[in-house]
């Protein structure tokens, strides 16, 4: 029997659910594109900037990594949002970022008006997509997001990057490798936040029986933990990798169902938005879990949250 050759296609659903959109085709929309192509995170990757030529040039220099990589169809748009359709996540990494010597919350007037412009469009062309934000102040700019696009799942990078940091600067001093090493940043993604150092531990080890935790070895990770935007920004200018990659763990984290544990930014009992550890699953997060903090940590955390209480009064959305 003459065999006949049946194309086969996935089906539509399938492709659909695994298509992401940048909306920000800057440094850090940039370095989050080409870290899920480089670790496969999606099918298809459409990045969205009012700067067409930027969007444009971006998309091709990302989509040549494709065949050296994994086989992510890479396209671009200016600001037509009509290309997130079909997205089962939106990355926002649209607007203002650091100065050198600007501190994140400084940011939060200039990339609320943006967001007042974009969040509705980007809601109304991919109402099924959850919405994950990175533009700073991240925590605000989540809630934010939340009150412009109310049917939406949405949550923020929050402290992803802080706890990467944090297990970093840990892994190297005690001599294993950071995946794992267990140690939290909660709260805000910003000044206030507070590195869990009692909940710490290797392997499910508790951390002071492996690394020896004097003054010295905490300050320094402190130190290097919270500072290391600034360092960064005072160097190149601005911070990028870090966090692209950090996009690309929480996007994949969303469109494979991973049910992974990550200090995303979202609603917390403490009242604002807030990084705590949350299960991050299909549609965004399933479920926020409890840390387990001592009085000192608590308390800095409960400062955090009127730090970013006191923050979001600026915006009438949040009031
Ligand atoms: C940083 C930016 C993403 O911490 O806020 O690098």
């Amino acid at each position: 029997m003459n065999e006949t050759s049946v194309p086969v296609h996935a089906p539509a659903d399938t492709l659909e659910g695994m298509k992401v959109a940048i909306v920000g085709a800057g440094l850090v929309g940039g370095a989050a594109g080409y870290a899920m192509v480089l670790r496969g995170s999606c099918t298809e990757l459409v990045l969205v900037d009012i700067d067409a030529e930027r969007a444009h040039a971006e998309a091709a220099d990302i989509s040549h990594a494709a065949p050296v990589s994994h086989p992510v169809r890479v396209s671009s748009s200016g600001d037509d949002f009509g290309a997130v359709a079909g997205a089962a996540v939106v990355v926002v990494t649209a607007g203002a970022n650091q100065k050198p010597g600007e501190d994140r919350l400084s940011l939060v007037g200039r990339n609320a008006d943006i967001f007042r412009q974009i969040i509705p469009q980007i809601a109304s062309a991919a109402p099924q997509a959850a919405l994950l934000v990175a533009s700073n102040p991240v925590d605000i700019m989540t809630a934010l997001t939340a009150k412009l696009a109310p049917q939406a799942s949405v949550l923020g990078s929050g402290t992803v990057l802080d706890s990467a940091r944090f297990r970093s600067l840990l892994s190297i001093r005690a001599g294993v490798a950071p995946q794992n090493m267990h140690a939290l940043v909660l709260g805000e993604h910003g000044e206030s936040e507070v590195l869990a150092w009692s909940s710490a531990s290797v392997g499910g080890i508790p951390l002071s029986q492996v690394l020896k935790v004097d003054q010295t070895l905490r300050s320094e990770v402190e130190q290097g933990t919270r500072q290391a935007a600034a360092q960064i920004i005072a160097g190149k200018g601005a911070t990028n990798y870090g966090v692209g990659a950090a996009l690309a763990l929480i996007t994949e984290a969303i469109l494979k169902d991973r049910r992974a544990v990550l200090t995303v930014s979202g609603p917390s009992s403490y009242g604002p938005y807030l990084s705590l550890p949350r299960v991050v699953g299909a549609g965004g997060i399933l479920r926020t879990l409890t840390p387990d903090l001592d009085p000192q940590e608590l308390e800095a955390l409960r400062h955090g949250a009127e730090v970013l209480t006191k923050a979001a009064q600026s915006l009438p959305e949040l009031r």
